[in-house]
């Protein structure tokens, strides 16, 4: 169980990127080109919040189950259990928060270009949160890069 676990949430981590990036991308050329809102908008923001929350729910499940999360006092002076019980989840929560708000303020929003732009700023601040927070394997964390 925890195994797999492991392997679908590393694995996960793509397809959340690769939704964000379509969507930050997309937004931008279209608010910068003045086109119009269209399905495969939509898709991509909608891709990408399924993906975060699908993560949110096996990092959950993981929390309380992995090696490297415990809730003794040596933590903070333990780089790696200090990652995975504090920073990571901190950090991936703030994001998934805010990837949440761009997507129903987008969704809320009455123009085509106020659309692109909740989805462009709130969808990139959550990448960037997620990228300085995944445990890449040139940080010697323990993780692989899939
Ligand atoms: C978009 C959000 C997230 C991404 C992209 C992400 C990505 C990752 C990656 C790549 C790993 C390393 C897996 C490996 O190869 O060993 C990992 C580990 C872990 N993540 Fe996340 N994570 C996210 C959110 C969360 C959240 C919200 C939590 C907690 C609620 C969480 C808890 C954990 C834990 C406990 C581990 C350590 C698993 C282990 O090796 O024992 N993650 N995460």
């Amino acid at each position: 169980m925890y195994p797999i676990l492991v392997s679908a949430h590393s694995g996960l981590r793509w397809l959340v990127l690769l939704f964000l990036v379509l969507a930050i991308f997309s937004s931008l050329s279209k608010w910068q080109g003045n086109k119009p809102y269209t399905a495969n908008d939509k898709r991509f923001s909608l891709f990408a919040l399924i993906f975060t929350h699908i993560q949110l729910i096996l990092g959950l499940v993981l929390y309380f189950i992995s090696p490297k999360v415990r809730f003794s006092g040596d933590v903070m002076g333990n780089t790696m259990l200090r990652f995975y019980t504090v920073e990571h989840i901190t950090l991936m929560l703030i994001a998934i928060v805010l990837i949440t708000m761009g997507y129903s303020r987008a969704k809320r929003a009455t123009t085509d270009i106020a659309k692109f732009k909740k989805t462009f700023w709130f969808y990139l601040i959550g990448l960037l949160l997620i990228l300085v927070r995944i445990p890449w394997p040139f940080r010697n964390l323990g993780a692989g890069w899939y």
